[in-house]
């Protein structure tokens, strides 16, 4: 990160600083931006947002993306426990997907194709034979409008973004905003809020990548987790729905109760295999206000994850293979980075008995997520 700094102070000359909320001073909380480059013609921002406690969090507006979170472990140690780069060439040569937020359709649909009312639509298939993330110009891929929020309670930005009609195949002129406020809690707070001009489908999550014992630092298989999830979503080889619901009792997929995550990953149940390990959607129990959490004991970092959203898909990194080098240098290696990304099931528009991701004109899709750090 400090190499990115450098870089824009130096080469582009015109990084600038905004007080956000009581800058400067210790113990205060603060937001200060700077250029870091230009994708397309348009500048690329990072935010650095410190709260109160002094854990700092980075964002940028290419792919409305997080790309640090620096938070203590149990002896006060801090260090950063999200995927990300440290220069803007790593960043955008690098995964599309490292802490982005993914639409129009977070997930997959199964062939690129859906319909809405009669009316068939086709998008670019970039996963085999289906569509993953929004295609491959999806909203992790394009530079979001920023907005540093003054007077907030709390460092606060907003990314707004406006989708036209058939961008990536999917109909209406969506407009977007993302919220992100970085608590003295050390929660994360994600606000969603998405309107269209036409009826179309919508499914908006994070894909941040976590370690808790540090971005980088080896696999994530002996991290604790729960997801307060009865039943998840069987896929077939191409990580489709098969329409069914499958309650998790007896499976390798009930996280009710604690299990590591590389506890049962080797068993040879149908869906690890399809999956390659867990790469699914729970279907949230939505009884307790906190929906998943994962805890590292050796650095006694607990991450809880908060949603109103129906599901929340878990991946561990199955794809990861140390191709990716990130902060510190650190390669990205198999299995070292969790996702626990919250919103609808994959496919939906193609499954009518799934919650519905229909938008239409005249309503606003809101929603909220919160990713909250804590040791024990
Ligand atoms: C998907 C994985 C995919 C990954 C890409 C996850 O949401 O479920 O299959 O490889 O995103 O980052």
């Amino acid at each position: 990160m400090k190499q990115i700094r450098f870089l824009s102070l130096t080469l582009l000359g015109a990084a600038f600083i905004f007080g956000g909320c009581n800058q400067g001073a210790k113990n205060k909380s603060m937001i200060q931006k700077e250029l870091i480059g230009t994708y397309k013609g348009k500048e690329v921002y990072q935010m650095t947002l410190k709260n109160k406690s002094g854990n700092v969090i980075r964002l940028t507006n290419f792919g409305a993306r997080i790309t640090w979170i620096e938070v203590p472990d149990k002896n006060g140690a801090r260090e950063n426990v999200a995927f990300g780069f440290d220069t803007f060439d790593g960043m955008i040569k690098g995964d599309p997907y490292f802490g982005a937020v993914v639409g129009r359709y977070a997930n997959r649909i199964a062939r690129g194709k859906f319909s809405l009312d009669g009316v068939g639509y086709s998008l670019a298939l970039n996963n085999g034979p289906n569509s993953l993330h929004g295609g491959p110009g999806g909203w992790h891929s394009v530079v979001w409008e920023s907005e540093i929020i003054k007077n907030a309670e709390f460092p606060t930005v907003k990314f707004s973004y406006k989708s036209p009609d058939m961008e990536e195949g999917y109909p209406g002129n969506m407009n977007i905003e993302v919220t992100y406020t970085w608590n003295d809690k050390n929660e994360i707070v994600i606000d969603y809020a998405c309107t269209t001009d036409k009826k179309t489908v919508l499914n908006i999550t994070n894909h941040a990548y976590f370690n808790l014992h540090g971005a980088g630092n080896g696999n994530i298989l002996d991290h604790q987790l729960v997801i307060k999830a009865s039943g998840f979503v069987p896929v077939d080889s191409t990580l489709i729905p098969t329409g069914e619901i499958r309650p998790v009792a007896g499976t390798p997929f009930d996280f009710t109760t604690p299990h590591t995550v590389g506890e049962r990953i080797a068993e040879n149940y149908d869906q690890l295999i399809y999956g390659k390990g867990y790469d699914h959607t729970f279907v949230l129990d939505n009884k307790e206000e906190v929906d998943a959490s994962v805890y590292e004991p050796v650095s006694g970092r607990l991450m809880e994850v908060i949603s109103d959203q129906p599901g929340v898909q878990f991946y561990c990194g199955n794809f990861l293979d140390g191709s990716k080098i990130g902060h510190g240098g650190k390669p990205y290696i198999y299995r070292s980075g969790l996702c626990l990304e919250t919103g609808h099931f994959p496919d939906s528009p193609n499954h009518p008995d799934f919650p519905s991701t229909v938008l239409n004109p005249g309503e606003t899709f809101k929603s909220q997520t919160i990713y909250r750090f804590s040791v024990k």
